[in-house]
């Protein structure tokens, strides 16, 4: 279903301010036979406040996260709730969240919270349960299983390495892209036993839609896209017909179909990461992506913002991006191929370059 961005404003005038913002709009329908059930939600991820001092904080990614907020507060139908993606603060600082928290209580609605390692390694997720909850959990809406995973715990002999002094030299490990001294995510044994648990309840064809922070997928572990018991994870969730994999860390548009399950990237308010090299060298990722990616200019930041519609009418997921220079783009469902398939870039002769300034 095609949907054009502006009916979910309620001005042309707010619609023109939010040209390009990074938030992603999530609509679940069910189709004609049964449309009260259809809904929506919106999902906002990787903000990254930073606090310089004091009450001095990163002004960049302080306008990402309050602009999306607004603009999430203009949707029309009005959202059923919203999903905050992980990665609120830049190096887990109580005031960093405490900031971010503070912009996302403005939100009208409830908010789902998602756990990024940014979050995390500063204190191993203590403030974050005090203040936000659960680090995993799941909940039923209108016929959907959601189910939110804390996707970047590692492995105890890293997260407890002698070699950290302080709390901080470990979250620093962790905060970089390419982080060489950081450790591959995890969801971790006991949070597979609790996912196990969770879905032994439900019907096999509930559509279930998980939310993580890192992709459960191996896609560049260079760049810790990647999730080192994603195959675990997925074995999990194959008896079900239609699952829906939601990720954030990656800043980036990404999709891509793994047996029975679609993935789907959102985009981060606070800035764009190019396409790792591994895109164009196949032996450097696991699996290959079935739908290769295509962005004109990687560190053209409105080229990572935009608007996905996600569309269940079949149980499968159709996307619909509003992107500034791909107007009405869609990644739809192709049945006969069984992955998403690129409306505008599928054909390799369409595709641009992959980009190498990185
Ligand atoms: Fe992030
Ligand atoms: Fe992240």
């Amino acid at each position: 279903m095609m949907m054009n961005r502006r009916t979910f404003l309620k001005t042309t005038g707010a619609a023109a301010m939010a040209s390009a913002l990074p938030i992603s709009l999530v609509r679940v329908a069910f189709g004609e036979k049964k449309p009260a059930k259809d809904f929506s939600f919106a999902y906002i991820s990787d903000a990254h406040i930073q606090q310089i001092e004091g009450n001095k904080f990163v002004r960049n990614w302080d306008m990402g996260l309050i602009r999306a907020v607004q603009e999430a507060n203009l949707l029309t139908p009005r959202p059923d709730f919203f999903f905050f993606g992980g990665d609120l603060a830049q190096l887990g600082k109580t005031e960093e969240l405490d900031h971010g928290l503070e912009i996302i209580s403005q939100l009208r609605g409830k908010v789902h919270y998602v756990m990024g390692e940014h979050d995390y390694y500063l204190d191993l997720g203590k403030y974050w349960e005090s203040k936000i909850g659960p680090l995993w959990y799941s909940f039923d809406h209108k016929g959907v299983h959601f189910i939110v995973l804390t996707s970047i715990l590692t492995y105890d002999k890293w997260t407890h390495n002698t070699k950290w002094t302080t709390p901080m030299d470990r979250m620093l490990a962790m905060a970089r892209l390419d982080n060489p001294e950081g450790s591959p995510f995890l969801v971790g044994e006991k949070q597979r036993e609790w996912l196990k648990k969770d879905l032994e309840r439900v019907d096999k064809s509930t559509p279930i839609v998980v939310c993580s922070h890192s992709p459960l997928q191996k896609i560049y572990k260079g760049w810790n896209f990647w999730t080192d018991d994603a195959e675990s994870v997925q074995t999990l969730l194959k008896p079900f017909d239609k699952v829906t994999v939601i990720y954030g860390h990656v800043h980036q548009i990404q999709y891509n179909q793994v047996g029975n399950i679609s993935f789907h990237a959102v985009m981060a308010t606070a800035w764009p990461w190019p396409y790792p090299k591994s895109y164009t060298q196949e032996p450097n990722h696991l699996p290959k992506l079935t739908v290769p990616m295509n962005r004109a200019d990687p560190f053209f930041e409105r080229v990572a913002t935009g608007w996905q519609f996600i569309n269940l009418r079949t149980g499968n997921v159709d996307m619909h991006y509003q992107l500034p220079d791909n107007e009405d783009r869609g990644v739809i469902f192709n049945p006969k191929t069984g992955s998403p398939q690129d409306s505008k870039y599928q054909d390799v002769n369409r595709r641009i370059p992959p980009q190498n300034h990185f």
